[in-house]
């Protein structure tokens, strides 16, 4: 059966709640619990931060809306329920007004280790976080505006620096290298991984980031490290659809992975 049938999207009811069952509360719990305890001394400490002041918790699937709510106190952004993937277009225009789109349906216990589409832990557990940080928004959000004015043929490219920065970006701490990429936080196999020493770690330039490629399907070999979000607020500053022409002139990197097979 192709994946994309094994999921339905949620609707909400005219309050804007999602109805999640039991079995989907346990869930949730259960991979709570266990990040949390991975996370120890490998999220930054941001991260923690925002699990605190968003009131994430054990207890059940969170509501959309309370933590928009929340969001919007700390640092103006906010979360958008969304059926799954979405076109660019409305992923950047989302951004672009501080609002995070998130799929809000939940993995099935089958699929508790490894999911490939995100799914509501991984939105909101991974991403909402950073984003009580108005300077991580302040990212999400020109990010966004950038995307949507650069010229065709760059989504690819845009797309990279997001997944090397929002999803599997490290910072460099006082206490060490610490994750704050979602998919990284919100994936035991992923966390496992970029800290087992194996994966290489280099720090972050604009143009090298442009130039490598990914796989969604695999546990990442290469991770970016910032020195903190006002770094990429920078690199956002920039020309970027230059970097993007200088980035396509000079070529992808040699990919660090095996070639999807197919
Ligand atoms: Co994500």
């Amino acid at each position: 059966m192709p994946k994309d049938t094994l999921y339905t999207s949620k609707t909400p009811d005219a309050q804007g709640r999602y109805s999640y069952t039991a079995t989907e509360d346990s869930t949730w719990s259960h991979l709570f619990k266990r990040q949390m305890a991975n996370l120890q001394g490998k999220a930054d400490q941001s991260f923690f931060d925002g699990v605190e002041k968003l009131g994430l918790n054990d207890d059940k699937v969170p509501q959309i809306n309370n933590l928009t709510q929340r969001l919007n106190v700390l640092s103006g952004a906010g979360a958008y329920g969304v059926p799954a993937i979405i076109p660019p277009k409305q992923f950047f225009t989302l951004l672009s007004q501080r609002q995070f789109p998130v799929a809000t349906f939940l993995r099935r216990p089958e699929h508790i280790d490894y999911i490939e589409e995100p799914d509501l832990f991984h939105e909101v557990f991974g991403h909402l976080p950073m984003l009580t940080d108005p300077t991580f928004a302040d990212v999400i959000e020109r990010f966004g505006k950038l995307a949507l004015t650069m010229p065709k043929g760059c989504n690819w490219h845009m797309f990279r620096l997001f997944w090397f920065t929002v999803e599997f970006g490290m910072i460099n701490t006082a206490d060490g290298l610490r994750a704050i990429g979602a998919g990284i936080v919100s994936s035991p196999a992923e966390t496992e991984n970029a800290f087992s020493g194996t994966a290489q770690m280099r720090p972050f330039d604009l143009i090298e980031v442009l130039r490598t490629t990914y796989r969604i399907d695999i546990v990442q070999p290469l991770y970016f490290v910032i020195d903190g979000p006002k770094q990429l607020l920078a690199a956002l500053t920039e020309d970027l659809a230059s970097a993007v022409a200088k980035a396509q002139d000079l070529g992808d990197y040699a990919p660090l992975y095996a070639p999807l097979e197919g």
